[in-house]
């Protein structure tokens, strides 16, 4: 459990009061087979351990809300036989003191005292859709409470999406999440420097992803936050390659997008490097301007900003600059409009991170971007991505750039949290330097 137990309590206080009447149930991950006897390794669900910091699969919180709230946790009972195999469980009873909650219950109790905790309640939040079994289990309670009517007891009216309320809270980080956030920013960002001075041509996208991962287990990082994108010279206009399968070619550009996960907290990085330690005129030239398109999107953000000004930053020297690399013709206001920049840079400048690396909360209020406001955290990635073709100069072409920080937004601006992995093309070529 990352932080003491009176902070989750108080997050689940919180919640009870956002509530005001009804009952909150959200179960945690499933353990997911791999293959016979084999299991991914497991990950808790987010808003679960948003909730209560508990790292153990087959656990329920109940928040019941109103005038009298209670927090309850339903867990695995102790078990001594498992415990020698899997390892150390909690038990309800010492569940209860260490995460401070008002009532725990075995697992297995879960169908007999849900129908009872939602006697009488008016609603019932729960992630509703997010999976077909619970979707049927939820129904089952909700008969089971209806089938009560003649005593007078009345089952919830209305079904609310739990997601909805803590996705919106989730958004805003308080110290000790940022604190989790920078140490996970920190360590991937040794990550990427530890990649960049291992690089050499002729190695396998393979070897440079094991430096990656070596550098994030080794500093205490649980997990990569995502599978890491390995990707030399023509892999880096595939936006999601993960194969990392291909050997590393002198004179390519290598991108690289891998980060971290500590205590459950995501970063999220990406770096561009010359293979062979040196940019090419072209591929310094592209690269500036993505640099550029980066610097003017992290200048946008601060808040009261709208979450699409970094964006329409970004775009604004992106589309000038393939105007100067002749990749477009026309004029720049003509061309966003037209979103001519697609064709060389199709997605977003960034998105929300957190205990998820596309992390939880809305991006529009109302039908409007929203307003950034300090404590939330994003990402700030533009890139560019150039396929060979007819019509496009032949220097230019495999021409694959990103680069992607992290952001916390500060009561006056913004605070870049992977500062430490080197960007300019001179720190890069210092950082690639093999004396
Ligand atoms: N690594 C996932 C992303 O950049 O969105
Ligand atoms: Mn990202
Ligand atoms: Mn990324």
């Amino acid at each position: 459990m990352p932080f003491d137990a009176e902070v989750y309590r108080a997050r689940r206080a919180r919640v009870l009061a956002e509530m005001g009447a009804g009952v909150l149930v959200l179960a945690t991950a499933p353990e997911v087979a791999r293959n016979r006897d084999t299991h991914y390794p497991y990950r808790y669900d987010s808003h679960f351990w948003w909730l209560t910091g508990f790292a153990e699969p087959e656990a329920v919180v109940v928040l019941l809300a109103g005038d009298a709230p209670r927090q309850i946790l339903f867990c695995r009972e102790k078990n001594a036989e498992r415990e020698v195999w899997d390892g150390f469980r909690h038990g309800p009873e010492a569940a209860r003191t260490r995460f401070a909650f008002d009532d725990t219950f075995a697992i297995d109790r879960l169908d007999q005292e849900l129908p009872r905790l939602l006697e009488n309640q008016a609603a019932l939040h729960y992630a509703i859709g997010h999976d077909p079994a619970w979707d049927a289990r939820v129904l089952g309670w909700l008969n089971a409470v209806r089938a009560k009517a003649r005593a007078g007891i009345t089952a919830p009216g209305t079904l609310l999406d739990a997601r909805a309320l803590l996705d919106e809270m989730r958004l805003i980080k308080d110290t000790g999440e940022l604190e989790c956030m920078r140490r996970a920013a920190d360590i991937s960002a040794r990550a990427h420097l530890r990649a960049m001075r291992a690089c050499r041509p002729g190695m396998g996208e393979w070897e440079i992803e094991a430096e990656l991962l070596y550098q994030m287990r080794k500093e205490g990082c649980q997990a990569p936050a995502y599978p890491p994108i390995v990707a030399g010279g023509a892999n880096a206009c595939v936006l999601h390659y993960v194969a990392n399968d291909q050997r590393l070619v002198a004179g390519d550009l290598l991108l690289i997008d891998a980060g971290g996960e500590y205590d459950g907290y995501a970063a999220d990085i990406t770096r561009t490097w010359p293979v062979s330690g040196r940019f090419t005129p072209a591929q310094k030239e592209v690269y500036e301007i993505v640099l550029a398109a980066q610097a003017a999107a992290i200048d946008a953000v601060r808040p009261g900003a709208s979450w699409q000004a970094p964006h329409a930053a970004a775009l604004r020297v992106l589309t000038q600059g393939m105007i100067d690399l002749k990749l477009l013709t026309g004029e720049l206001d003509g061309l966003i409009e037209q979103e001519a920049y697609k064709r060389f840079y199709m997605h977003r400048t960034g998105h929300w991170l957190g205990l998820d690396v596309h992390d939880a909360g809305e991006y529009k209020l109302n039908g409007e971007w929203r307003l950034l406001r300090p404590g939330m955290t994003l990402t700030v990635e533009p890139g560019c991505y150039i396929r060979a073709a007819d019509d496009v100069p032949t220097e230019l072409w495999n021409i694959g750039i990103r680069i992607e920080d992290d952001v916390h937004v500060t009561d006056t601006g913004a605070e870049v949290l992977t500062a430490l992995a080197p960007k300019s093309v001179a720190a890069l070529e210092e950082a690639m330097r093999h004396d």
